[in-house]
């Protein structure tokens, strides 16, 4: 049967685009040079998102990926090494640029979904050894993309903030969906970025934006990470175009992020009514789940069905899937989603 309905996107929040108001909210945006200075909607843009995050200032770039790196290179000089879990977006999905750009080398904890303890960041610390690089930065991702979506604990934060500052280490958070933790766990945004000296989050994920990130910490960090920006070719002009699309999403794409999670919670029930499929992390905290598909059923299968039902999802690895919630998915596509996975693997 050829498929003629809707696709159902559910392999990244990333694939969302923008509604029909965030796109007047662009048109309308009154822009300059920002390189000068003199975008006033970038200037709107990174003062509330300063405000929202508790921070003195912020910059907008281009995307996680520059978030993250240019937050690693304003912390740390060349040689210097990174904690971070071995599970992190930066690790695996950056392409090497904290090694390429900025010259430093990570050290990997295994966490627990993603989520690192105080204890095993400690124990990371290197000695005071002319053998060893120095032990500078400490990146924490919230939410976990591959631990599943999963949240930290405020209080996990704080205490990791501690052994931050008893060992002069620096602390980022990767918040690319930042405010999906907040949803979760009834947290603000300041409640955690007040631990950490620089935050990143994105808006081109669960926000609905076309393109865009922000990274938050004291004044001096923001000017570091504004030069480094320039430097790697993400100073924009008429940015405030985008930046337009960040505003709207701030105003009114926030407090919706509660149904996307609650969606996520749904297709879990359909999957753990399956016998062919199976929950890798039960339940889902956020807007991700990850599954896997049971022998004798094999992959192929699963994607086989599901692109001729018009529904796409990601191959984590081997014999999982992922599948994650956001604004251009409705409750109806979910309950589709879930009937035909019960359907085929029931
Ligand atoms: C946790 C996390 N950090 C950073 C990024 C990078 O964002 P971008 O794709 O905008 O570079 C992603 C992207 O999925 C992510 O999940």
């Amino acid at each position: 049967m050829k498929q003629t309905g809707k696709v159902i996107d559910l392999r990244s929040d990333t694939v969302s685009v923008p509604t029909p108001e965030m796109l007047q909210a662009m048109m309308q945006a009154q822009v300059g040079d920002d390189v000068y200075g003199e975008d006033p909607t970038a200037n709107r843009l990174e003062a509330m998102t300063a405000e929202l995050l508790g921070k003195e200032a912020a910059v907008f770039v281009a995307s996680g990926t520059m978030a993250n790196l240019v937050s690693i290179r304003a912390h740390t000089e060349p040689g210097d090494e990174v904690i971070l879990d071995a599970n992190s977006h930066s690790f695996h999905y950056e392409c090497g640029g904290y090694a390429a750009v900025a010259g430093v080398t990570f050290w990997l904890v295994q966490g627990d979904r993603g989520i690192i303890q105080p204890e095993q960041i400690a124990a990371a610390v290197r000695a005071d050894n002319v053998h060893f690089p120095r032990s500078r930065l400490v990146i924490i991702e919230n939410t976990h993309n591959r631990g599943g979506g999963t949240v930290y604990p405020v209080e996990t934060v704080r205490r990791i903030a501690d052994v931050c500052r008893q060992h002069d280490l620096r602390l980022h958070m990767d918040g690319a969906r930042l405010l999906n933790a907040c949803a979760a766990a009834g947290a603000e945004p300041a409640d955690y970025a007040r631990h950490a000296d620089s935050v990143a989050i994105c808006l081109s994920k669960s926000l609905g934006c076309p393109v865009g990130s922000l990274v938050a910490g004291s004044g001096e960090f923001a000017r570091r990470a504004r030069r480094l920006r320039k430097m790697l070719g993400g100073g924009m002009r008429q940015v405030g175009y985008l930046a337009a699309a960040g505003i709207y999403a701030l105003q009114h794409n926030v407090e919706r992020l509660a149904e996307d999670h609650q969606h996520a919670r749904l297709l879990a029930d359909g999957i753990r009514r399956t016998g062919g499929l199976q929950l890798k992390y039960d339940p889902p905290e956020t807007n991700m789940l990850y599954f896997d598909v049971l022998p004798p059923r094999t992959p192929a299968d699963v994607q086989a069905v599901l692109r001729k039902e018009g529904i796409l999802l990601n191959d984590a690895s081997g014999t999982t899937f992922r599948a994650v919630t956001h604004l251009g998915v409705t409750r109806a596509d979910i309950e589709k989603a879930i009937s035909v996975l019960q359907t085929h693997f029931g």
